[in-house]
């Protein structure tokens, strides 16, 4: 199958562009989209076989459910039997924006779709690109991140393309997205809202709206714990990891760019081809021959945004063995600390002073 690529910029749309994908969507067909978070790969999300599609063309496991996103709230009664309380008020506050809510689905919603779940994902995402396709398709759109299984999630169509070229049938490239971190999931089935992956809405900001909320355990921990199941399906795969071994070294920023020099300088003089994450703020405490600035420290929406590019350069470079700071684990560094100690398989050296 041949890729069709094309560029689509919402401040001055080309109508031929969405017309020509909602074509492919009606038809059972997949096309990548951005979103906000990272782009998406997108399938008719009541039509069993394009579900079907998009677990093959990722290497997907099939238990692993869908998110499906939609254009106006009102869809929420169409896609869900029961919807809570809680979904309405959450909507009002966040969509459209990075925040899926789990609820019964409706019997209209395939299994396929959800991973034989009873339970449905559902976002609006903010993205003018993503709106304009789930709105002139007129198709609810099931997109997980349009990256092979078990890759960084893509933030550019370059990626996509890279991941996914000859498996889909379009790619609509709008450059790179925003945040560059998949939306928060919150649980909405239990009594207490619950978050199964954190995202670009916190903990806090979800409190403000509906009080208490809690946060799945199996997500908290950095070490990986047999007896913690994460609720969310996906949480539980090694993820996002790049092709070289990645090592987490956290403690005061003098005593990590020690350790770090010290086992790069060691590696590099094997010839073992090194790297190291590392924030603008420190960026010259490193000796190693490819040391990758992920943004600042002091403002930690740019750390987001480059995570998974720099994961996916790490790939592109060849290189063996990747050390990388650590963050903050507040806020959306919550966020950017679960996605990096998933990376790194919950390898974690502790350094002091
Ligand atoms: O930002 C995002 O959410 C992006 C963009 C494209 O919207 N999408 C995304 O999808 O990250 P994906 O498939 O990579 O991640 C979906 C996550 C998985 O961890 C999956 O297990 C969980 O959502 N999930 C989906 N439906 C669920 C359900 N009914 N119950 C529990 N977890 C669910
Ligand atoms: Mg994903």
């Amino acid at each position: 199958m041949e890729t069709i690529i094309r560029e689509y910029n919402a401040d001055h749309p080309d109508a031929a562009v969405m017309q020509q994908a909602g074509q492919i969507l009606r038809a059972g067909g997949l096309v990548a989209f951005p979103t906000e978070t990272v782009y998406g790969l997108g399938g008719d999300a009541l039509n069993p076989e394009a579900s079907a599609k998009i677990y093959a063309a990722k290497g997907r496991p099939s238990d692993n459910p869908l998110i499906v996103h939609i254009a106006d709230k009102n869809a929420l009664k169409v896609l869900s039997s029961d919807v809570p309380d809680m979904a309405w008020k959450l909507a009002d506050h966040f969509w459209p924006g990075p925040l899926t809510m789990i609820m019964p689905k409706a019997d209209i919603v395939p299994r396929q779709t959800t991973g034989g779940l009873d339970t449905v994902a559902i976002r609006m995402p903010s993205h003018p690109t993503a709106y304009e396709l789930i709105r002139s398709s007129g198709v609810y759109i099931a997109a997980p991140s349009a990256n092979t299984s078990g890759r960084p999630s893509p933030t550019t169509a370059q990626h996509v393309a890279g991941d996914l070229s000859g498996r889909i049938d379009m790619i609509i490239d709008s450059g790179k997205v925003d945040i560059g971190l998949e939306s928060t999931i919150v649980d909405l089935t239990g009594e207490v809202p619950t978050i199964l992956r954190p995202g670009y809405i916190t903990k806090k900001m979800l409190e403000e709206v509906v009080g208490r909320v809690e946060i799945d355990k199996a997500i908290l921990s950095d070490k990986e714990d047999p007896n913690l199941r994460p609720k969310a399906p996906g949480m539980k795969y090694k993820h996002y990891a790049p092709k070289g071994d990645l090592v987490i070294v956290e403690g005061p920023a003098d005593a990590v760019a020690a350790k770090i020099n010290e086992l790069t300088d060691e590696l590099e003089g094997q010839n073992v081809k090194c790297a190291v994450i590392a924030s603008q703020e420190n960026i010259d405490r490193y000796h190693a021959g490819c040391v990758m600035n992920i943004g600042q420290r002091s403002n930690e929406e740019s750390i987001a945004a480059n995570l998974y590019a720099v994961l996916r350069e790490m790939d592109d470079l060849g290189v063996r063995k990747i050390y990388s700071e650590s963050f903050s684990g507040q806020g959306l560094g919550a966020a950017i600390m679960n996605r990096l100690i998933k990376a790194a398989g919950h390898q974690i050296i502790r350094v002091q002073d």
